[in-house]
């Protein structure tokens, strides 16, 4: 047997020299495959085609797929290794990722200045001209800790009851720095001097980057100490970059609402408006404020994986392949899927339209019931089932509630109608007719904005901002937190929001 063996990925035509045996799981993340599951062969997540050499079907690949599937070459990845030369398609991986292009008042510096949003999966880095504010390059990629589950919850439970908080620290600085490695290269300058580099993300990545114990949010009432900024230097994070930067993390505002909410009022100015909005983050952890420049609520509240296809039975994230689209018209349902393929599995945005249509259709009852029996098929192969309806009331009965509880908390009549501004990539893909339709959202289409990527433009505000120096203590101060999980009303209005609206005005 030879020492090496080749894999290679189509379309990258990229190839790999590996040693036979090498799980796949630990060469695929990188190239934008998940492993929701944390590779324990139950959600089929990771399903990769083979298109050369061959790989066994093992008796997980014949639970989870369909001989459709096996015989047109899918695996699960995370339970493969690569013991011959293989090529596989990881083609499907490719994610729309949100960047920012934005302009913004500033106050011209010298050097250069770096802002990165960290997210459970993604992460997004611009370099900047601390002159110009102009954007000199961008750069993404998958968060490494992809690997170990896509959601927050994988990585405490691994560091927690794991033991691998040390090794997860590292993980993540060690895949940022890459990251910024190949951002200043892509920008070629000739003698750059970077400044400051600005992260903002969730609370779970500024413990795990800042290397806090993720102890007080593995259990109720999920509260932590150690929400504040954090500085470092570069080298200190075995960082090679010119000039030594300093590193901020900005401060998070409550056990589950990071400073990708602080960045999100920052980019929306929320702290200086007259008028009343909302800012809705809508992730497997839903963030939400509601304020202006007198007062800011914000409350995270567990919406679950729906939103990004997560416990969704042919669910998958945007790439190419999802059905991102579906419409209720003559006869029948009419979906749209990214790139030029075969339907492969179903969307966040596919998931909310799709029940959204088959509301209208009266094909699902405003329980949640589906009326055809076991499921709704979409675009052979794929099918909403009724499990994942449930999963999709359970996520969008967490938002509303959230909403409902803020709104309670300004003493708002049931009808007032406010702004909503939505952040992220499932805000800004999600259909306002289908969230409307769903009771996901309320009042006028027109009052709900797509807003972007807020936490990178945020971020660029705070590397300009000389109130990041005070690691934004004032603003923090005029932000109040609210516990969802301690709030009587959460509750029952939890369990009243489960039901979908019988009709949307
Ligand atoms: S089945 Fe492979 S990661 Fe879940």
């Amino acid at each position: 047997m030879s020492d090496r063996v080749e894999l290679t990925l189509e379309p990258l035509g990229r190839s790999i020299a590996l040693a036979p045996g090498t799980p796949l799981r630990s060469v695929l993340h990188e190239y934008g495959v998940e492993f929701p599951c944390g590779g324990r062969g139950r959600c089929r997540g990771c399903r990769v085609r083979q298109i050369g050499g061959s790989m066994p079907i093992g008796p997980e690949d014949a639970d989870l797929l369909t001989p459709a599937e096996l015989e047109a070459g899918w695996r699960l990845a995370c339970r493969a290794s690569v013991d011959r030369d293989l090529t596989l398609d990881v083609g499907q991986w490719r994610t729309v990722i949100l960047a920012d292009h934005s302009e913004f008042d500033f106050e011209p510096r010298e050097g250069l200045g770096v802002v990165v949003d960290l997210g459970t999966t993604t992460l997004v880095a611009q370099l900047l001209d601390l002159r110009s504010a102009r954007v000199l390059a961008v750069r993404t990629a998958v968060n490494p800790q992809t690997v170990h589950g896509s959601d927050v919850m994988s990585r405490i439970q691994l560091s927690v009851q794991g033991g691998e908080h040390r090794a997860l620290v590292e993980e993540l600085r060690r895949g940022v720095g890459r990251m910024l490695t190949k951002l200043m290269a892509t920008a070629r300058l000739e003698e750059p001097r970077l400044e400051t580099v600005v992260l903002t993300g969730n609370t779970v990545m500024h413990h795990l980057f800042c290397g806090i114990d993720l102890e007080p949010l593995a259990g109720a009432p999920f509260e932590t100490p150690a929400l504040g900024e954090r500085r470092f230097r570069a080298r200190e994070l075995g960082w090679q970059l010119p000039g030594d930067p300093v590193v901020i993390f900005l401060p998070c505002l409550g056990g589950f609402v990071g400073s990708d909410i602080l960045c999100g009022i920052l980019a929306t100015k929320m702290h200086e408006s007259a008028t009343l909005f909302l800012l809705c983050d809508l992730g497997t952890n839903g963030e939400i404020v509601l304020g202006n420049r007198e007062r800011m609520i914000c409350v995270s509240t567990a919406a679950g994986p729906a939103f990004e296809g997560g416990r969704i039975s042919m669910g998958m994230r945007a790439t190419t392949g999802a059905i991102h689209e579906v419409t209720a018209g003559e006869g029948g349902l009419h979906c749209r899927v990214l790139g030029d393929v075969e339907p492969r599995g179903l969307c966040g945005s596919g998931l909310v339209d799709a029940v959204a249509a088959g509301l209208e259709l009266g094909w699902i009852e405003p329980s949640g019931r589906l009326e055809l029996g076991r499921s709704l098929p979409l675009a052979p192969p794929v099918e909403l089932s009724q499990g994942d309806i449930r999963q999709l009331q359970l996520a969008k009965a967490a938002i509303a509630t959230g909403l409902q509880v803020l709104r309670a908390r300004f003493a708002l009549a049931e009808d007032a109608s406010l702004p909503t501004y939505l952040a992220g990539a499932f805000g800004n893909y999600v259909s306002r007719t289908s969230a409307r339709r769903i009771g996901l959202l309320t009042g006028p289409e027109e009052a709900i904005h797509p807003a972007g990527n807020t936490a990178l433009l945020g971020a660029k505000i705070a590397l300009f901002s000389s109130e990041a120096d005070a690691g934004f203590a004032e603003l923090r101060r005029r932000i109040e937190h609210l516990p969802l999980a301690a709030d009587p009303e959460f509750e029952d209005a939890y369990v009243g929001a489960l039901a979908f609206p019988v009709n949307v005005a």
